[in-house]
């Protein structure tokens, strides 16, 4: 019997050397040294309690190689706290996140959120600036048995055609406002794509960028915010004001 783990490596790999351009054989080996990993989320009551994913084996590794060839580091490339807390909270209130709801999630990685927003029965496009990540996420979405979209959207070079996509019911986002240039276009873009009605998920390990995100949004979202796990801050936005289009 063929190995999973062979042909997941094969399908891959066939997909990431087409999207950088190169042969299979150029591609570093770390990236195509992959696992398949089960990850807890949600609590006692959650519907669903686990979700699983593909990924590179050593992230470490990877991001030496890939460093070496002066690419950027794969922060795309292992489940980070906030992801994970993102797809608890889902998974914990079924009612964040409805059958039939327009879901977007914006710098996917791995795409665990997007995971369980599917399985909820949501339309959802998972979306990430990386091409690399975007190929693994709709890999780990089959995985896990659920139909969603993918989509490699940078928010500075794609965002107009993510606009045309909208507006969505869900935003979705976990720890993605670690660069001071993501926070300034995440303010201009980001109202753009949400309903008026519509409700932003931001979780995240408190970083600096966040704070300012949070302090400048709030003309715009009423905001509450809570603890998820030891590290993890969940915010939920809602629009207060419509945005500027
Ligand atoms: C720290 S990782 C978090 C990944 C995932 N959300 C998680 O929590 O596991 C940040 C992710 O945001 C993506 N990202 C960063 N800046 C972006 C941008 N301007 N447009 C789209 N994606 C971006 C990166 O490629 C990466 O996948």
């Amino acid at each position: 019997m063929a190995d999973p783990l062979q042909l997941l490596r094969t399908t891959l790999g066939e997909q990431l050397a087409g999207l950088r351009g190169v042969g299979v054989e150029e591609l570093p080996p770390a990236l195509l040294d992959v696992a398949v990993e089960r990850f807890a989320v949600g609590g006692e009551r959650a519907a669903s309690r686990d979700v699983s994913l593909v990924l590179p084996r050593d992230w470490e590794q990877l991001r030496h190689e890939e460093g070496g060839a002066g690419r950027p580091i794969p922060y795309w490339a292992r489940p980070w706290p906030s992801g994970l807390e993102l797809a608890g909270a889902l998974a914990d209130d079924p009612t964040m996140v409805s059958a039939g709801a327009r879901v977007l999630e914006l710098g996917c990685g791995l795409g665990a959120p997007s995971v369980v927003a599917a399985r909820a029965g949501a339309e959802v496009l998972a979306t990430d600036g990386a091409p690399d990540a975007v190929a693994f996420a709709a890999h780990n979405l089959a995985l896990n048995g659920v139909t969603a979209e993918v989509a490699h959207v940078d928010w500075a070079a794609h965002g107009e055609a993510l606009v045309a996509r909208g507006p969505f019911d869900v935003l979705l986002a976990a720890d993605v406002l670690y660069l001071q240039a993501n926070v300034e276009i995440a303010l201009r873009l980001w109202p753009r794509l949400l309903k008026d009605d519509g409700v932003l998920l931001l979780a995240d390990p408190r970083r600096a960028g966040t704070r300012d995100f949070l302090a400048a949004a709030r003309g715009t979202f009423d905001l509450v915010s809570e603890r998820r796990g030891d590290d993890v801050a969940l915010h939920t936005l809602r629009p207060c004001r419509p945005p500027a289009r």
